[in-house]
């Protein structure tokens, strides 16, 4: 618990969703046992596991955790095997025995895009058949059953589930980011996680919300909802300026949130999490703050053409105050960054580079650590944005080396008008500060102030202090699960909808870099991309279409406009099938457009 009072975690957390409720048991389907003890469902069951259930408000978990077969997409408990290529080689043959680490490999698969066959997709998304260690006993067998419960413990403590070492095959490795050292977590059951999430009960225009936006929002988990009303039922106050209750529980809370995001980055210190607005406001702040007080004529700002329009108008902005230019990283035809071209605009006169992790519009993921140790070679200081990232990969920034990162808590299960400027802390404190006012400064008199140091001098006025708070708890659902697990989950399904749209004659995926996160952007040929969108709708099924803030790039690629799904962990295969059940309707003209 917190000192507050306030569970301090999600497994603390007062649910009005029956919180972890075993798919089988949920379900309420009779499991087929396919061999070797393991209950696995057949595909009609499958299909069924795959629909979302309206849960009662009031359901009770239907028992014992432990007397559950396990239906999980991700099965990490395997013994380790010498690695084999990507998806697309051989992912499913070797069957139980197969780990993990290599489907995140970094090595390009022979067949380019490393998708699997149908066939392996189906034998990757029926999790019992794969990661079960042979002869590890039934998967009724509370002994010898993997923890499968991350959300809550069967325990009456609540605890996290307890990880032993070494339990886990090695976590994705993409370019730019890393497994975090000793942070793993079981893995997680999609089905149980949906019901954390009560807008995905929502009906919309007759149909079942398919949420399919993430990358423009991500709906909220019931512990971030209570989070917020614990804060204005039992907590609200200003913070850091007065002497009574509430004020110290307001403060505590903030401060709290604050110590929550420096280990989500791993910071070195809560000195250098600074609340914002969000991804936008920081990237102004540092622009108005770093920027004019260091870039000068003839300076060179370096951006990629993946940006979206917060990581380009401010620099712009910036080069015409100073007289500085914008140069700019082109990308390939699949939307990857072209290292060489990087390579080339990178000079002395180079003072900052700013670039993101994952591509709004295209999802590739781009090389950040590498684009970080280049920039720093010629003395850049460097931005990473991670307002399209943080809720897949993990973000380090003491891995990442950047000088600043950048986010949005509103794209991270958080809430809106909340994010982050991570700034190393020396260079936050040799920065004049961007706005003035209250509880930035130590003190005032009418010929000077004296400003505090980071993070107050960037936090002038009274913040968000709820949705801080609230992001807070976003963070601790995410660790939760595991950043780690969310990411693999995502990989599946991002393979498994990518190889379901590619069957769709006339339609045009728009970004197929090797490396990518969450993001379906496609156009569909002799269709608008809005008509889509609306189409989509009124199924019930909710993308975004249209220029996703990131103009350039579309334009890269002859476009204006594409259709953008973009997936979460709370998204499943059921999802996937709806929408491509719904473009095809649309493509074979059962629509009425
Ligand atoms: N940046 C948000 C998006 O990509 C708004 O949709």
């Amino acid at each position: 618990m917190s000192p507050n009072g306030f569970p301090a975690t999600v497994a603390d957390a007062p649910r009005s969703v029956a919180p972890s409720v075993p798919v089988a048991a949920s379900s309420g389907l009779p499991l087929a046992d396919l061999g070797g003890g393991h209950a696995v469902p057949d595909d009609a069951q499958l299909a069924q596991l795959l629909s979302p259930r309206p849960v009662s408000h009031n359901e009770q978990p239907a028992a014992h955790a432990q007397d559950h077969a396990p239906f999980y997409f991700l099965q990490q408990d395997v013994p380790a095997k010498p690695a084999s290529k990507a998806f697309g080689s051989n992912p499913v043959t070797s069957g139980s025995q197969r780990g993990t680490s290599d489907w995140f490999s970094n090595t390009p698969s022979p067949a380019g895009f490393g998708l699997p066959s149908e066939a392996e997709l189906i034998a990757l998304l029926k999790p019992a058949q794969f990661g079960l260690p042979s002869g590890s006993g039934g998967a009724a067998s509370s002994e010898s059953a993997a923890p499968y419960y991350f959300l809550e413990h069967s325990q009456a403590s609540h605890s996290a589930p307890s990880v032993k070492h070494g339990q886990h095959a090695s976590p994705p490795s993409w370019p730019g980011s890393h497994a975090g050292v000793g942070t793993a977590r079981p893995p997680f059951d999609v089905n149980v996680v949906r019901r954390d999430f009560p807008i995905l009960q929502e009906r919309v225009n007759g149909r079942q919300l398919v949420w399919l936006d993430n990358a423009a929002t991500t709906q909220k988990p019931q512990s971030v909802i209570d989070r917020l009303s614990y804060f204005y039922q039992h907590e609200n106050s200003n913070i850091h300026r007065a002497a009574h209750t509430l004020a110290a529980r307001a403060t505590d809370a903030y401060e709290s949130a604050r110590d929550k995001v420096r280990g989500f980055l791993n910071a070195a210190s809560s000195n250098e999490i600074v609340f914002v607005r969000g991804t936008t406001e920081a990237i102004n702040l540092v622009a108005q703050s770093w920027g004019r007080q260091n870039i000068v004529k003839d300076d060179e700002i370096v951006i990629s053409w993946l940006e979206h329009h917060a990581n380009i108008v401010p620099w712009q902005q910036l080069c015409a105050e100073k007289g500085a230019k914008l140069r700019v990283i082109p990308v390939d035809d699949d939307g990857q960054i072209l290292l060489d071209e990087y390579a080339k605009l990178l000079t002395p006169k180079t003072k900052l580079v700013s670039f993101t992790q994952v591509s709004n519009a295209l999802g590739t993921i781009t090389p950040a650590k590498q684009m970080v140790e280049m920039a720093h070679s010629v003395g850049a200081k460097v931005l990473v944005d991670g307002a399209q990232s943080v809720s897949h990969l993990r973000a380090d920034v003491q891995y990442l080396d950047c000088d600043w990162f950048v986010f949005s808590g509103h794209k991270i299960f958080g809430p809106t008008g909340i994010g982050v400027l991570y700034g190393k802390e020396a260079l936050l404190n040799e920065t004049q500060p961007w706005q003035g006012g209250g509880n930035m400064i130590k003190d005032v008199t009418f010929e000077h102030t004296q400003y505090h140091a980071a993070p107050g001098r960037f936090e002038a006025g009274t913040g968000n202090i709820a949705d801080a708070v609230g992001l807070g708890a976003a963070l601790d659902y995410v660790n939760q699960l595991g950043i780690e697990n969310i990411a693999m989950y995502e990989h599946q399904l991002l393979q498994y909808a990518t190889h379901q749209l590619r069957s769709i004659p006339g339609l045009r995926l728009i970004g197929t870099a090797e490396h990518k996160a969450s993001v379906l952007s496609f156009v569909l040929k002799d269709h608008k991309t809005e008509h889509v969108g609306a189409a989509l709708a009124r199924e019930g099924i909710a993308v975004r279409s249209g220029h996703h803030c990131a103009q350039p790039i579309l334009r890269r690629f002859g476009l204006e406009a594409t259709v953008r799904p973009s997936l979460a962990f709370y998204n499943n295969c059921a999802d996937v099938d709806k929408l491509i059940a719904a473009v095809r309707r649309i493509q074979n003209g059962q629509h009425a457009i």
